[in-house]
């Protein structure tokens, strides 16, 4: 069976990484969500996928340049819809609260981190989360996963008990592609659509790490993916592939 995982959150409905593009996780089958954490200049852990806020906020610049005060206000809706317009971005502490409600497995991506305090501020991500990450361990099934092997190895010394997987850029997964997953003590790969071949699939299975694709959202593609065993695939769609909960129908 290949594992739905809903990218950012129900991200072609909703905007990415809010309570918007969450919610609707309660109301369907959903097994599995993605989303990406970042952290403040001063420290605060945010949910975003870009490195600035200009895409998906009416506020710019780098958010590790940026105090959680200077983003505490930003709307993270409005560019996705005016129905959404003055959605929040999120904490840590949202996410916790999240899947404490939803139950639904998580695999969190860290950013790499930016910026001339990017040293400093990879570390303090590393050490804020991984007493959280130990705790949502315990309520889900997680997986941490990021495209910088040196996020994942800090990560892994700090909570050798979590479950690890590493993101390879499209067109960067090499021949040697084992080497980074060892050393990241990974047990799933993360492939682009693009180098998710049959024979890469094959491979990475016949080495005895599990795989994942993103982004997919093309239901033929799905398809595909799914004949050819692949063992999860990230959707901005899930609303398209996942069914809704029975009670969640209206009658
Ligand atoms: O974690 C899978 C996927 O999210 C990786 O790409 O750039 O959307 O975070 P990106
Ligand atoms: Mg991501």
């Amino acid at each position: 069976m290949t594992n739905i995982i809903a990218h950012r959150g129900f991200s072609a409905i909703a905007p990415e990484n809010t309570f918007a593009s969450f919610a609707p996780m309660q109301q369907y089958q959903l097994d599995w969500f993605e989303t990406d954490v970042s952290i403040t200049a001063d420290g605060q852990l945010v949910l975003l996928h870009d490195d600035k806020l200009d895409r998906t906020t009416d506020h710019t610049g780098e958010l590790t340049d940026l105090t959680f005060d200077d983003i505490v206000d930003a709307d993270a809706g409005s560019w996705f819809g005016p129905d959404f317009a003055q959605t929040r971005l999120l904490t840590i502490n949202d996410l916790v609260q999240i899947v404490e409600e939803s139950h639904v497995n998580l695999h969190l991506e860290l950013k790499g981190i930016t910026g001339p305090n990017g040293t400093q501020l990879a570390n303090e991500l590393i050490q804020k989360l991984a007493p959280t990450l130990n705790y949502l361990n315990t309520l889900v099934d997680l997986y941490i996963s990021s495209f910088n092997p040196v996020m994942l190895m800090k990560m892994h010394a700090l909570a050798p008990d979590l479950k690890y997987a590493v993101l390879y850029d499209a067109g960067q997964f090499y021949p040697d592609w084992q080497l980074v997953a060892d050393a990241c003590n990974a047990s799933y790969i993360h492939l682009d659509v693009s180098d998710a071949t049959p024979e890469n699939i094959a491979t990475i299975h016949e080495r005895g790490f599990g795989v994942n694709v993103y982004t997919v959202n093309d239901l033929n593609v799905v398809a595909e993916l799914e004949a050819n065993g692949v063992d999860g695939i990230f959707t901005d769609i899930a609303d398209q592939l996942v069914p809704q909960k029975v009670d969640a129908i209206a009658i």
